[in-house]
């Protein structure tokens, strides 16, 4: 049996839309097997037990590609990643199921085939570079290309990510996009987004307040999530290294050098005083991506 661990992601990172992602100590574990004229599935919830389970389609639209036709398989979850909390439940699915099915088909993928594979299920690269690769990625998608990069990423940063019980589909989350953009807030972004690749990079933690600002996304979703203004505004009284909407939302990440403890400790008090219930997780940056063994 093939076991393939795929890391949690961050997307966007704030100015970022759609290029910058990070990987998370977070994982969601998946099991495949190929076995003979049936289709089983172990640890998933009862509703993902058919054949529109993500980790299976991905694996079906995989052997398409190579040609491999399984006899039958049985796929297992081990799920830890929230799902549609922006921390890329999906992505890891799909690398959990486009990875499994090029190992039973025999390894004859590249890493790029399977970036690409992934990308055009997931639809953006922002999540699966990373959960592929590990630590801070850059990524582009063209219209049958991904370009992908890896930052050298400072050492001295954690990440504290402030996960609510309620959902927020990525659909819905993109549906209150505009369609066109001041060119003004383009270039807002555009310097940003260099600003902080370049902070993370040297590890000029100063610049990253100011480098985590966005004018793309995150001023269009804030209002299909509950107290997110109040919580940004708390979070930036707390003087973190930056905060920013993970992915599509609702999760709300936060950068802070790895010694800060008043952080989590402050905004945990903050965040039991609102109605939803937050979990506030700590997590360190992920330097492995998806990895395989033989169970
Ligand atoms: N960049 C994507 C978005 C990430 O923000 O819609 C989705 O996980």
């Amino acid at each position: 049996m093939i076991k393939i661990k795929v890391p949690a992601t961050s997307a966007n990172m704030g100015p970022g839309f759609d290029t910058l992602g990070i990987a998370l100590d977070l994982y969601n574990e998946f099991t495949v097997e190929e076995i003979d004229n049936s289709l089983e599935f172990v640890g998933f919830e009862e509703a993902f037990m058919n054949k529109n389970n993500l980790v299976y389609t991905s694996m079906m639209k995989t052997f398409d590609v190579i040609g491999y036709k399984p006899r039958g398989l049985r796929i297992g979850i081990s799920n830890n990643i929230p799902v549609s909390r922006g921390l890329g439940s999906s992505a890891a699915c799909i690398l959990g199921g486009v990875i499994g099915a090029n190992e039973l088909a025999g390894q004859v993928l590249s890493k790029q085939q399977i970036l690409e594979i992934a990308t055009e299920l997931d639809g953006h690269p922002d999540n699966i570079a990373p959960a592929l690769f590990g630590g801070m990625t850059t990524a582009v998608k063209t219209n049958n290309q991904v370009f992908c990069d890896k930052i050298n990423l400072s050492k001295g940063v954690k990440l504290c990510a402030l996960i609510p019980n309620f959902h927020l589909a990525t659909k819905k989350a993109r549906a209150a996009l505009p369609t066109t953009i001041p060119h003004a807030d383009g270039v807002f972004n555009v310097g940003r987004v260099a600003l902080l690749v370049t902070a993370l990079a040297n590890g000029n933690f100063d610049l990253v307040k100011v480098a985590c600002e966005d004018k793309l996304h995150e001023p269009y979703r804030g209002n299909l999530i509950a107290d997110y203004e109040n919580i940004i505004t708390k979070g930036k009284s707390l003087n973190p290294l930056g905060i920013f909407l993970s992915g599509a939302g609702p999760t709300i990440m936060v950068l802070l050098k790895e010694d800060d403890v008043n952080f989590n400790k402050n905004i945990t008090s903050y965040l039991n005083t609102l109605e939803n219930s937050w979990e506030v997780k700590e997590l360190n940056v992920d330097y492995s991506g998806s990895t395989i063994s033989i169970v």
